[in-house]
């Protein structure tokens, strides 16, 4: 019954579905830039609340400019004190799952509810950015039967996540790092979730709904879990003389070693470098070497495959400088959510001021003109 003279790309790989003026991705070159800035002077130069300024309007801050949108942040940075009811509710739950509860129902507390302007969807986006890390770490505090940690105005974005985890203050390289991750992960064109997120804003649905989708596709192993996959086998590796034996039978048993491949990168992601340096620094100052050689020892023993384009990507070295950071596992993934409010606002914003319903076809492969059998006939 197919319809043999349809083209099929199945999981649209290489479809391009509209513009963009945000990221720039030559996978084959592995080069990404945020409006133009190569991630690499962003990622040594920038901040994360630069680089949020600069997605979501184009270019980078004055000085003015940066304070105001700074204070912004911070202004943004507490909740509704009924979110915290709901938090207690389902603090059993995944914390992706959590986050993804709590964005929806700040849109019924937002000031801009029901205005689906770009203004009102820009100030949203905004306000979640702020609001995003305050969610992760009051549902951590909370199922630890731990009264939420206040943010604090004092330090910036990186920082106050940080120190919301348990009330201490982190440590300047902890900050830094913490930082470049998050500038890293700020945003990436048309992965799964930004897709997702243009999907839901496409119909004109409000920026939470959209983001809270976004914070759905997010979290699969194939996008934002694979950090903590990666945690995962590194614990099991436990010493890097066991990495190539470890990767040898993953891949004979056609698993994949998480961490690795890319749709669009065929050369390293970018990304990856800037958080190798860290977990490095990091590891041999915290008298924890062993992790950064097993990762090491894993990108060796999968080094044959980068003949086939399958390289690092940005989540292999991710989950090791999480876990150095004494941030529990489960919380990987919305650290990456935390990252990408401002990519996900921008491709909203994006799909609102030219939008159109995105709606592909699918080829049918089932059945046709069946006979209808009333229920009291059926065997
Ligand atoms: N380990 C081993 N083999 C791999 C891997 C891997 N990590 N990734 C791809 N391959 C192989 C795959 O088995 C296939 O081989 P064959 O042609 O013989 O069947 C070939 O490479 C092409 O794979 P694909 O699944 O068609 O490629 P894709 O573009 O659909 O997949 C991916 C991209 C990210 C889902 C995949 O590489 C993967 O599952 N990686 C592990 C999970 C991971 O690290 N995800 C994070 C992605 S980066 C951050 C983000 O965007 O969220």
């Amino acid at each position: 019954m197919e319809n043999k003279n349809v083209k099929l790309y199945r999981g649209l790989q290489g479809v391009y579905f509209d513009r963009t003026q945000t990221t720039y991705i030559d996978g084959s070159k592995g080069i990404l830039e945020y409006r133009g800035y190569n991630i690499h002077d962003l990622a040594e130069k920038s901040t994360f609340e630069e680089v949020a300024y600069l997605l979501i309007y184009g270019d980078l801050p004055n000085k003015k400019q940066f304070e105001e949108f700074d204070s912004q942040l911070k202004n943004s940075r507490n909740l509704p004190k009924e979110v915290f009811k709901v938090i207690e509710t389902i603090k059993e739950s995944h914390p992706m799952d959590v986050l993804r509860t709590i964005v929806s129902m700040l849109a019924s507390y937002d000031e801009d509810r029901e205005d689906n302007s770009v203004e009102a969807s820009i100030r949203k986006g905004i306000r979640l950015t702020a609001q995003v890390p305050t969610i992760v770490m009051a549902h951590h505090n909370i199922r630890n039967g731990r009264i939420p940690v206040e943010p604090n105005n004092n330090l910036n974005h990186a920082g106050n996540f940080l120190y919301m985890l348990e009330g201490n203050l982190p440590s300047q390289n902890a900050i830094e790092l913490m930082d470049k991750d998050f500038i890293l992960h700020a945003d990436h064109g048309s992965n799964a979730s930004a897709f997702t997120a243009r999907v839901v804003s496409g119909t004109s649905a409000d920026i939470h709904g959209a983001i809270t989708a976004g914070i759905a596709a997010l979290s699969g192993p194939s996008h934002g879990g694979a950090a903590e996959n990666v945690m995962q086998m590194a614990k099991e590796i436990k010493s890097p003389d066991n990495a190539a034996t470890y990767v040898k039978n993953l891949l004979s048993n056609k698993k994949r070693v998480m961490g690795f491949g890319h749709r669009v990168y065929r050369a390293e992601d970018p990304r990856a470098k800037h958080l190798k340096e860290g977990v490095k620094k990091l590891s041999e100052e915290l008298g924890q070497s062993e992790w950064y050689e097993i990762l090491e020892s894993v990108q060796k023993a999968m080094s044959p495959y980068s003949r086939r384009g399958i390289h690092v990507n940005v989540d292999f070295f991710a989950g090791v400088i999480y876990y150095l950071n004494g941030i529990p596992q489960d919380l990987f993934v919305p650290i990456f959510a935390v990252g990408r409010i401002p990519g996900w606002t921008i491709q909203v914003v994006e799909q609102f001021q030219h939008n159109i319903l995105i709606r592909p076809l699918l080829n049918y492969t089932g059945e046709r003109e069946r006979e209808y059998i009333p229920i009291q006939n059926r065997e």
